[in-house]
């Protein structure tokens, strides 16, 4: 692995280095229906966008993709094979969540850092939002640290599957400050 003195070792290496990033199309609601299927329990838990992940239910999500409802991106191994999604949600809204979720393979590799890079950069200068959002369970150490570490905070305590579970964490780019909503939880 290492690559000399003065080098700088890839923290993943051979056809994992072939990554790609591309929009959802048709056609890929199979191969996403085999990704979701392919999580861990553990990722499955932390990574839970959509209730049902059957191939009718992918279909929908490639739908909402193509008509620029969602910005949904596959990430692709060397061969192809889906290895990851990335999305924001409903780009219209003033504060898009976005998400992220790879393989267990892939993970701990940094893979996940350059995407979450990505996505920010997208949705600050593609998107043009003053602020981003996301949710995170509270036990989901790594995503929380790499979130921060990014520039999130935490706004509030939401609940996902038990009673306030989960923080939902913005990134504010904009030199007025959105604040979340009043009330609620
Ligand atoms: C979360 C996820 C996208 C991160 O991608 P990744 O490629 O694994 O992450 P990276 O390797 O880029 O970075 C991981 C960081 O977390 C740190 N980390 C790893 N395990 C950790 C833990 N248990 N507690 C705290 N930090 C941890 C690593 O040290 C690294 O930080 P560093 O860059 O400061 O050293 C990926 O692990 C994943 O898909 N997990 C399952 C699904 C999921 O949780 N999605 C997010 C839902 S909100």
């Amino acid at each position: 692995m290492g690559m000399g003195s003065g080098g700088t070792t890839p923290r993943f290496s051979g056809p994992t280095l072939a990554f790609s990033v591309r929009p959802l199309r048709e056609g890929d609601a199979e191969a996403l229906a085999a990704f979701y299927g392919a999580l861990s329990a553990e990722s499955a838990r932390f990574f839970e966008p959509y209730k049902d992940t059957s191939v009718a239910a992918m279909r929908e999500v490639v739908r909402r993709a193509a008509e620029g409802v969602d910005l949904s991106l596959a990430v692709l191994d060397g061969d192809g094979r889906i290895v990851g999604h990335i999305f924001y949600l409903d780009v219209s809204k003033d504060v898009p969540h976005l998400g992220i979720g790879l393989l267990d393979a892939y993970h701990d590799q940094g893979l996940g850092s350059a995407l979450l890079v990505y996505l920010i950069g997208v949705g600050r200068h593609v998107l043009g939002k003053q602020t981003i959002g996301l949710t995170v369970l509270k036990d989901n150490r790594r995503a929380f640290h790499l979130y921060r570490k990014h520039g999130f905070q935490t706004v509030r305590d939401v609940t996902f599957r038990d009673k306030d579970d989960s923080y939902e964490m913005w990134l504010r780019f904009g030199a007025a400050k959105a604040e979340p909503d009043a009330g609620g939880d």
